[in-house]
Order: structure tokens, then sequence, then C-alpha cells
């Protein structure tokens, strides 16, 4: 097979990664932007030892499956891989990610139902990260995100799976930002000002947290004027912060946030409770279809459990822990952002909610020292899943059950396959699509202890 070379090939599926599997003479070709049983003519632009990655230069057949993109910046900004699947086919591709997940990674047998649908497929995404970089000549600001496999900032106007309000927002920040003398982030030089937008939009309000995430140790009148003019220009904004990193990496996010003008967090509703979200706190980027899971877990523990002892780990606000506290004797939540915590306790307090105990530090210390057995222990951890070490831990804690709440696929299979080897029983897999359009895909797993 040789760089450039044509062939027409017949997508087979899709892989755990987005892209389309294609074989010529039993070669794996990946190619982007397919449905499943597209007929397509593919260019070759990449040419490795045991795969090749192709390009489509002509949808000759397409799938029944295959729908219209709704983005124009499909190619340029790869985020949304599945777009042109229509969405319950999307769904059911999906479900077969985790299952081949669970069976290879896992060793497991497990029946995977349907991801339970996101409640909306466009501008469902609440909480947006752009970097920013600027023009070599002009220095005009770009904002947008990476063109797949690189660093190069793709420009974006408009995005439809978040707010309308945002593209105005960052419009009007690239627009302005040189009247402040404040210039794009060069992460090679690591030099210039803004580094990154992040915007959390409430769906419950519909007000907005802006934080701009600067290339600086502390605060000065340019960026201070220049939060003020992005507050002053639009009425849903509640209050903008900045973030201080300085450091030459790729974490979006540094360790200290400071209010400038406004207030330092958004309201969100999830079930009958209301949470504190702050710019530098983790939540859910898509609420409507966090509060499903929220409302799953809630119901599961309801239905099986009378009053009982509740641990959640990862707790970030303590979404879990909040939702849960009126159908639990206590919940004692576990999370490593200090800000998470003080967000927490806020929330706690706005909610009058007094069974929540909350604890700030790392969960494995935690884990180590802590004395209490818990009837139902719920974990979330981040994509990297879990160590070993914390899964013991947590089956010395947890009397009868674990609810492991997952972003990753490979990596919940992989501590699903440690758990039963210590003799637990995998009860059910619930796949949650938190992350239309693209190969992403939430999952909430009951295991026996
Ligand atoms: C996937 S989020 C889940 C948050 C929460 N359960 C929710 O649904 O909103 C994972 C959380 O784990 C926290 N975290 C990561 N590593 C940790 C550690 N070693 N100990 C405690 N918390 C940690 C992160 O700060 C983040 O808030």
């Amino acid at each position: 097979m040789e760089l450039g070379s044509e062939y027409i090939v017949k997508i087979e599926k899709i892989s755990n990664l987005g892209t389309g599997i294609a074989r010529i003479d039993g070669c794996v070709v990946f190619v982007e932007n397919v449905c499943p049983e597209d007929e397509v003519k593919i260019k070759i632009t990449k040419v490795k030892k045991s795969f090749a990655q192709a390009e489509v230069a002509e949808v000759i057949t397409a799938s029944p499956r295959r729908v219209k993109p709704f983005c124009p910046m499909l190619k340029a900004c790869g985020a949304c891989q599945l777009q042109m699947i229509d969405y319950d086919y999307q769904l059911e591709i999906k479900r077969q990610i985790v299952e081949d997940s669970i069976r290879k990674i896992g060793g497991l047998d497990v029946e995977i139902p349907l991801p339970v649908p996101s409640p909306e497929i466009k501008n469902y995404r609440h909480k947006i990260q752009f970097p920013i970089s600027q023009t070599k000549v002009s220095k005009r600001l770009l904002a947008g995100y990476y063109k797949p496999q690189s660093h190069e900032i793709v420009n974006i106007k408009y995005c439809p799976v978040q707010p309308e309000i945002c593209d105005r927002i960052i419009d009007f920040i690239r627009e302005n930002a040189s009247k402040f003398e404040i210039s794009g982030y060069d992460e090679k030089t690591h030099t210039g000002d803004l580094r990154h937008i992040v915007i959390r939009v409430s769906k419950y309000s519909g007000k907005i947290l802006v934080a701009l995430v600067v290339n600086s140790g502390n605060t000065n009148s340019r960026f201070k004027s220049f939060a003020s003019e992005i507050y002053n220009e639009f009425d849903e904004i509640t209050g903008v912060c900045l973030n201080f990193n300085t450091k030459n990496t790729n974490v979006i996010l540094g360790r200290k946030t400071e209010c400038v003008v406004g207030a330092d967090y958004v309201e969100e509703k999830l079930l009958d409770k209301v949470f504190k979200i702050g710019a530098d706190t983790f939540f859910q980027i898509n609420p409507a279809s966090a509060e499903n899971i929220f409302a799953y877990v809630r119901n599961y523990i309801k239905d099986n459990y009378n009053s009982p002892l509740v641990m959640d780990a990862y707790a970030g606000i303590s979404t879990f822990g909040i939702c849960l506290a009126d159908v639990s004797d206590k919940v004692v939540t576990i999370e490593e952002n200090p800000q998470s915590c003080q967000k927490a306790e806020e929330s706690l307090v706005m909610n009058k909610v007094n069974n929540v105990e909350i604890h700030s530090g790392d969960a494995a210390e935690f884990f180590k020292k802590e004395k209490r057995k818990f009837d139902v222990s719920i974990i979330d951890p981040p994509r990297k899943g879990c160590t070993q070490e914390s899964l013991d831990e947590v089956l010395r804690l947890t009397k009868d059950e674990i609810v492991y709440v997952s972003c990753n696929p490979a990596t919940l299979a992989r501590d699903l396959k440690y758990l039963c080897e210590k003799g637990c029983c995998v009860k059910s897999i619930q796949p949650f699509d938190m992350f239309c359009h693209t190969y992403h895909i939430e999952n909430v797993a009951i295991i026996e202890v």
C-alpha cells in the first residue's frame, strides 16, 4: 500500500476511537468520517507496519444509516466524529464499543443494554474549554479546538454542540483582547497572555461563568479591565474569573483562580438539588444526561437499601452525595480538589442537607485510614480508573455493593476484571450517552462484593 494511492472499500465497523475500519488485502485501514456499510473511495494518508490511515475521496454508496453532517467544521475540527451516523445507530455502535471492551479487556460476559440517550443532541455541551493562540503576522486571536493529532488551533466561530451564546462570547473575546493589549499564547515559545477560555453555562438558569486562563502568576490592570468589559457586554454572565497558569504544560488550569468581577460560580439544578459550580471545579459537561445518571443511581439505592451508609469517592462537588442524601442515612464524600470541596460545602447549606460529610484529600489516603464499613460505595474516578491498591481498599470498606461510574470503557473493563478476580460479581452495566457524536461513553456498573 502506498501513500496517496486510492482504493474502493466498504466500512466494516467503527473503532473504539470513532474511526471507520476497512480492510485492504487483510491490512486494517482506519478511515475518518464514515458510517459502517458506506462504500467509499479512500486515499491513503499514512502507512504503518500493521495498519494504514486514509481519508474519504468520495462516498460511492452511502450506508442507509448515514445522515448529513451538521457541522461545517467537520473535517478541520474532528471532535464530533460520529455526526454522519444517525443518532440511534450511534447508540448501537457505542453499546458495541462497551461490550467489546468488557469482553476483550475484562474477559467478562455481561449483557450491555443500549445507552440511555442524551435528552439533547445539539447544544448539549455546557462546559467549553477553547485553547487560544494568535496568527503570526496580524496577531489576531485564534480560539477553537486542536486539529486532529496536532496542536494547531482551528478557529471555531460556530459550534453546534454548545449553547449559541458561547460562540458570541468567544467572538467578543477574540475581537476585543487586543484593545487591552492582551495577546494569544504561543505554546512553542511559552509566551503571550491568554492560554484558554473556559465557559460554564448553567442549563437551569441560563447564567454563565467565564474564566480567562492567563500565562501569569497574578492579576494586572489589563486583565481586570478586559474581564469587566466581558462582564458588562453580556447580561447572562454572572462572573468573570482569572485563572493563573504559568507552567509549560498541557494542563489547562493552574492552581489559583481569582474572581475579578461578579460571582465565582453558576448554579445548576440536578433532580431537586441546586449546586454551585466554580470555574475550577469538576462538573459533567452535559447536565441533562448527568441528571439521568444521578436519577438512575438514586433510584437504585432507594429501591434496594433502607437508609444506607454510602461512600461517594472521587466526588467532585459531591453531586452524588447530595443527590443521595435523602435516601441515605449518611453519605461520606472524598475529593482531592479543595475548590470542589468548598463549593460542595456551600451547596450543602443551600440545600439544607446535613447528612453529607465532605473530606478534602487524596482518595487512596482516605481509604487507607477509614475505619467505617459502607453499605454502598460509589466510585467515579478520572479516565485512568483506579489503582489495584485503591480497589482493594474500596473492597475492604464496602459491605454490599460498589457503584462504579466511568467515562472510559477500557479502564472500567480492566478494573472490573480485577474486582471479579477478587470474588466480586458484576450485576449490570448501563451506558449513558453524555458525549453525543463522539466515541466517548459513560457507564454505571453495579458490582456485588
Ligand atoms: C469524573 S470526576 C467525578 C466527579 C463527580 N462524581 C461528578 O459526577 O460530578 C472525577 C473527580 O475525581 C477527582 N479526583 C481525581 N483524582 C483523585 C484522587 N486521587 N483522590 C480524590 N479525588 C480525585 C477529580 O478532581 C474529579 O473531581
